[in-house]
């Protein structure tokens, strides 16, 4: 497999899903499901020559408190959302590679100093127990190597994720009479969408950022390898509900439709803007410690998605915190659509939030 065609992690979760004895179903349709806090999505792919084409995409949202710091606290209407979104999209493969977001799972980079690559699962699992706020017998741990340095350092990507989580998230999917072929970590879904839509650098990095309403996963790439990642808890709904504690309105969803209007009075885009610093700090703290650790070449650019991404003003905010380019990634530049209900406005109204599920659909097609 190509790293161009959205090579990030690819063997990262083979031993998470043998651990679990995880079934390979037979090849099917490339369906991407995305279980996101504030809706679920769902993206079909068709691969064409080496490019993809979109040929069903549905989002349907979901209310308030569905999840809670991620842990899915009612069943019932996500697995109701997950089948009315694949009816609204038409799909009728069963397939579906999906994700697990949020705190079920931690991504970790770590730089270690390993005299005997023979240690190096040793000292893996030994520095995870200290990262990982979890007992240790509760997970299933991964790793990568990224990368050799001088004086024996080695650059590895940890993946934990919570045994409870991935049964959880496992479990909503089959209740909604789906095959989860594959589980794989949102933040490589965003970095596939980018390395099938960008010409993929050796010589520089790119940072991207999916702005959700819970979560922004963040990865800074280069050459097709994950070189720093993070999974930051913060979104979209702190925004709401600022709005809705200063505004004093009734309810998170008046917030929040106040909040996507796009009409706003002063006093609400002064608290939209508040998400561009926190994330404007925050990308500020990775790319110092991407600089200062040396962990790859420099970084050329910043492409934002994910909801939070429509926010007003957010690419500048972002400039002046970083002062590096920031523009709105755009997942339809190579990656195409096939279908006559794909207008080009439709397109452009999806393009947002399409990234980590279609991310998600092109790894799915990836392993067929
Ligand atoms: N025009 C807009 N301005 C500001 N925020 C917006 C706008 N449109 C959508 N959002 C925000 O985007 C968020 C939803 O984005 P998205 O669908 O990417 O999140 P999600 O996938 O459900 O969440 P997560 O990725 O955290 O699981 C919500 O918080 C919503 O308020
Ligand atoms: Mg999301």
């Amino acid at each position: 497999m190509s790293t161009a065609q959205g090579g990030a992690g690819n063997s990262l979760f083979a031993r998470l899903k043998s651990g679990l004895n995880f079934s390979f179903g037979q090849a099917g349709g490339c369906v991407g499901l995305s279980i996101g806090a504030s809706s679920i999505k769902v993206a079909e792919v068709k691969k064409i020559k080496d490019s993809w084409a979109l040929t069903k995409y549905a989002s349907v949202s979901l209310p308030e408190l569905s999840t809670d710091s991620r842990e899915i606290i009612n069943t019932v209407t996500i697995v109701r959302a997950i089948q009315t979104a694949m009816q609204n999209a038409k799909i009728s493969s069963k397939e579906v590679c999906s994700a697990i977001v949020g705190s079920g799972i931690i991504v970790k980079n770590l730089s270690l100093v390993i005299e005997n690559m023979k240690d190096l699962q040793d000292q893996v699992f030994w520095e995870a127990e200290q990262y990982i706020p979890f007992d240790i017998s509760e997970v299933v741990i991964d790793y990568q190597v990224m990368g050799k340095g001088k004086d024996n350092q080695v650059e590895v990507i940890l993946i934990a994720v919570k045994k409870a989580f991935l049964e959880q998230y496992m479990g909503v999917i089959e209740e909604a009479k789906l095959v989860p072929k594959i589980m794989d970590a949102e933040l490589f879904a965003l970095q596939n969408t980018f390395e099938c839509n960008y010409a993929v650098s050796k010589t520089e990095s790119m940072l991207l950022a999916d702005i959700g309403a819970m979560s922004t996963k963040i990865v800074i790439c280069s050459g097709g390898n994950p070189l720093l990642v993070k999974d930051a808890a913060f979104g979209g709904t702190m925004i709401t509900q600022e709005i809705q504690r200063e505004l004093n309105l009734p309810s998170l969803n008046d917030a929040e439709a106040l909040k996507v209007s796009g009409n706003l009075p002063h006093e609400v885009s002064e608290i939209v803007a508040r998400l561009g610093h926190v994330l404007g700090t925050e990308l500020k703290k990775s790319i110092d410690f991407y600089t200062a650790s040396s962990l790859g070449p420099p970084i050329a650019g910043i492409l934002l998605s994910g909801g939070g991404s429509r926010a007003a003003h957010l690419s500048r905010i972002i400039e002046e915190y970083t002062q590096l380019p920031t523009q709105l990634m755009n997942p339809f530049q190579k990656v195409t659509s096939e279908s006559k209900d794909f207008t080009e406005q439709y397109l452009s109204s999806i393009a947002a939030e399409v990234v980590i599920p279609l991310g998600l659909a092109i790894r799915a097609g990836d392993k067929t």
